[in-house]
C-alpha cells in the first residue's frame, strides 16, 4: 500500500504527515492528529457526525481521503472556541438544551457554522432542511433548532445595532 506525504493545517496548526492513500480524513483527524471531537458514526455519509470544514465548506470527513486534503485548511469542532470561550452558537446549544449524549453535536455545530456564514438569515424551514442532513437519536431536534434559531436572531440584532 503506497504512502504519501501531506501538509495541511487544522485549527491553525500545521501538520506534515506520511499517510496511506486509503486513510479516511475522519480517521486521520482522530488518530493521527488526536482530535477526537470529530465523531464517526455511519462511515457512509449519512449521519453527519463527522462533519468538518475544509477550505470554508462543511464536508463529511468519512467520505474523503486524507490525501485529498493536501495543502488544505481544515477546521474541526476543537477550533471553534477560542481561549476557552464558547462561540455564541455553542453557548446557545448549552442554553437551549441542544444536546444530550453529544454524539451528533460536533457535526451539527460545524454544519451550522458553515451554513450561517453563507446564509445569515435563514427561515426556520431552511434550518430544518439543513438539519435533515444530520441524525440525532436523543433530542428530537427541538433544542438544536432553538439553539440555531437563537443564534440567527442574535446575529440579526447585532447587525441592527452595528448599523444604527
Ligand atoms: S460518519 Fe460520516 S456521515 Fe456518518
Ligand atoms: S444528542 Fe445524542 S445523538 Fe444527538
Amino acid at each position: 500500500m503506497g504512502t504519501h506525504s501531506i501538509k495541511l493545517t487544522i485549527n491553525g496548526k500545521h501538520y506534515v504527515e506520511e499517510v496511506e492513500s486509503r486513510i479516511l480524513l475522519s480517521d486521520f483527524i482522530r488518530e493521527n492528529c488526536g482530535l477526537t471531537g470529530t465523531h464517526v458514526g455511519c462511515e457512509h455519509g449519512v449521519c453527519g457526525a463527522c462533519t468538518v470544514i475544509v477550505n470554508g465548506t462543511a464536508v463529511r470527513s468519512c467520505l474523503m481521503f486524507a490525501v485529498q486534503t493536501d495543502g488544505e485548511e481544515i477546521q474541526t469542532v476543537e477550533g471553534l472556541s477560542q481561549d476557552g470561550e464558547l462561540t455564541p452558537l455553542q453557548q446557545n446549544f448549552k442554553e437551549c438544551h441542544g444536546l444530550q449524549c453529544g454524539f451528533c453535536t460536533p457535526g451539527i455545530l460545524m454544519s451550522a457554522q458553515d451554513y450561517l456564514a453563507k446564509n445569515p438569515e435563514p427561515s426556520t424551514q431552511e434550518l430544518k432542511e439543513m438539519l435533515s442532513g444530520h441524525l440525532c437519536r436523543c433530542t428530537g431536534y427541538d433544542g438544536i433548532l432553538k439553539a440555531i434559531q437563537k443564534t440567527v436572531d442574535e446575529n440579526k440584532q447585532l447587525a441592527l445595532t452595528e448599523g444604527s
